[in-house]
Formats: C-alpha cells, sequence, structure tokens
C-alpha cells in the first residue's frame, strides 16, 4: 500500500552506487548529480533502500526499531546471505512442527507470545502494507471466554442441523451448506459439546493455556493471504521456543459467520479473522518427522 515518503538519504555518507534505487520497488528514489535523492512521493515503507545501502545512509522513519527487539532472544540483524543456512535444519523444523492437541496446564509467559507476534509481523504482506492484527489470549480464562461465545455458535448451529425439513429446504433452494455440515461435523460437534459439558474436557482449544487470534483489516490489499503467512511464522517459531501450536478453524468459522463473536475478544468490525493458533507446552513429544501425502505437482513448458 503506497503511503507518505519517510525515507531520507544522508547526502555526505552516499557515495552514489545506485543500489538503492535499483531496489526501490515504487521508484521513490532517483540518482541526482551522482546522489541518490527522494523524488518520488509515495513510498511502500519496505525498507529496503535501507537493507541495501553499504554506507548506512538511508532511514526509512516509518519502520519501527521496536518491532525487531526480542525478549527471549537476540536476532542477528545481519542480513543472511542467499544460501547462507542449513536447508536440511530449516525443512527439519518445517516437518517438525505438529498439531499439538494435548497441552499442558502450565501457562505460556506473556513475553514469549510478544515475541511470537513481531515474528509473525516479518512476514511478507501485499504491497507491504501490514494491516495484520494480533489478538493475544494469554491466559486460559482468557482462552475460554473465545470459547464460550464459540461453543454457544455450535449448540445453535447443531439445533438446527438436527432439523431434517430446514436441511431439505434450505438444500432444494441450493443452499446445501446445513446438509453438508450435518454429514460431517454435527457428530462430532454434538460428542465436544457433551464432552465438554459432562467433564470439561476440552476439544475446540485442546486445553490451551494461551491463544493468539491473526486477523487484518479489510481495506489491506490481500487480507487473507498476509495473515496466513503471519500465522506460518508464528507456527514455526513456537516450535523452535519450545511450544507446541495448532490452528483452531472450528473457532474461525464461527467468527466469520457471526460478527458479534470476534468483538466478545476486542476484535473491531474493521477487522476480520483468518487464524487462531492455540499455544502451549506440548504433553507429549515425537520421535521422528512422518512426511506428507503425495500431491499434484505439475510442471508445464510451453511447445
Ligand atoms: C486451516 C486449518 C484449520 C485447522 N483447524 C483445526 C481445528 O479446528 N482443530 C484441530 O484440532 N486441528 C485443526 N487443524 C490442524 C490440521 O488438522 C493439521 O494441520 C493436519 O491434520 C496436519 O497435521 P499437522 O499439523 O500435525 O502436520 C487445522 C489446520 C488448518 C491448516
Ligand atoms: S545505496 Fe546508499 S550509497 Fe548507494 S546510492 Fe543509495 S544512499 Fe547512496
Amino acid at each position: 500500500m503506497l503511503g507518505k515518503v519517510t525515507t531520507t538519504i544522508d547526502r555526505i555518507l552516499c557515495t552514489g552506487c545506485g543500489l538503492c534505487v535499483q531496489v526501490c520497488p515504487a521508484k521513490t528514489l532517483s540518482m541526482r548529480n551522482g546522489k541518490a535523492e527522494v523524488t518520488g512521493d509515495r513510498s511502500l515503507n519496505c525498507g529496503h533502500c535501507q537493507a541495501i545501502c553499504p554506507e548506512g545512509a538511508v532511514n526509512v522513519d516509518a519502520i519501527d526499531e521496536t518491532m525487531s527487539q526480542f525478549i527471549n532472544f537476540e536476532p542477528d540483524k545481519n542480513w543472511l546471505r542467499y544460501g547462507d543456512f542449513d536447508t536440511a535444519q530449516l525443512v527439519r523444523l518445517m516437518a517438525s512442527r505438529r498439531s499439538c492437541r494435548n497441552f499442558l496446564p502450565k501457562p505460556v509467559d506473556r513475553s514469549i507470545l510478544d515475541d511470537l507476534v513481531k515474528i509473525g509481523c516479518t512476514a511478507p504482506s501485499g504491497t507491504n502494507c501490514q494491516l495484520w492484527t494480533f489478538t493475544i489470549l494469554p491466559t486460559r480464562e482468557a482462552v475460554m471466554a473465545l470459547g464460550k461465545g464459540i461453543r454457544s455458535f455450535y449448540v445453535k448451529l447443531n439445533a438446527m442441523a438436527e432439523n431434517r425439513l430446514l436441511r431439505l429446504f434450505l438444500k432444494l433452494i441450493g443452499k446445501p451448506e446445513l446438509d453438508t455440515y450435518y454429514r460431517e461435523y454435527y457428530e462430532s460437534v454434538r460428542e465436544g459439546l457433551a464432552k465438554f459439558d459432562r467433564s470439561s474436557i476440552d476439544r475446540l482449544f485442546h486445553g490451551a493455556p494461551a491463544a493468539i487470534v491473526v486477523g487484518c483489516k479489510t481495506k489491506a490489499t490481500l487480507p487473507k493471504e498476509d495473515a496466513l503467512l503471519a500465522s506460518q511464522n508464528i507456527l514455526l517459531a513456537a516450535h523452535s521456543m519450545g511450544l507446541g501450536s495448532c490452528l483452531i478453524g472450528m473457532a474461525v468459522e464461527p467468527m466469520k459467520r457471526d460478527a458479534r463473536l470476534q468483538k466478545t475478544i476486542g476484535i473491531p468490525d474493521d477487522e476480520k479473522v483468518y487464524t487462531v493458533i492455540a499455544l502451549g507446552y506440548p504433553a507429549e513429544n515425537y520421535q521422528r518427522t512422518a512426511g506428507s501425502k503425495k500431491s499434484v505437482v505439475r510442471s508445464f513448458e510451453p511447445w
């Protein structure tokens, strides 16, 4: 999203190498009289110019330094060169992340949740708008406050789905969703609700002591994609920090369908929720990675 230019260039430090002009995606900078200058009136404020300048002559004020400061670790601010990382270890991290469905009743330190949000924000975003939003549910009580609203949603939905005539009528007028829900989810949701009511077994959040709800402002260029990319960063980092995680789609759907639900955890109308990430210390450890199913992979080459 193009916005106000906040880039400044120190003319004394600038040696005129032209790199910042070369990498600027918005053509905000140009070379004038052998020096780089801000000539455009709009900027993505992406910081490519600041990151590439060998002389440290460029500053982008819109970039918030505190977003790169973490509490639980010190990141290396030197740019990692292409090819300079152990791919085998990266793949090991990716393949070792599994959905955790048994969390220990041990709280997660707030500082870890705050760090995870900042890690989420290192993801790419459409036109660099970074309009994703993170709602931290830092305690089991906060997670369950959302759970209460979700529970009411499913109680009502299951009551509707039990009505055979309603399912049939909706199907006849081209709305088969309730019938599909009845066939695919009704029974397991009914069981989950009963287990929770009978013995407080939490089949929705799996007993998670914390969660991060990732949304995005609706005016973002590609809100869903941005929120999902930030979420994947959080999932991988959570594993590296000793936490288990699980995406809870069963909590996202009700928030999409009933706007009042997101309000119960303070999310305003101009945002949409895309993921709920349950977080906590895992009750089990795995022995090995399991691999993936076969996917459709094709290549296309013109004649
Ligand atoms: C969009 C999405 C929604 C999901 N929703 C749920 C959910 O509501 N409850 C749950 O236990 N797991 C949920 N999962 C976890 C998937 O079941 C899990 O990722 C999949 O079985 C693969 O296992 P893995 O994550 O351990 O690799 C969801 C995953 C995705 C990507
Ligand atoms: S990258 Fe730095 S030194 Fe090179 S032209 Fe831009 S401001 Fe000047």
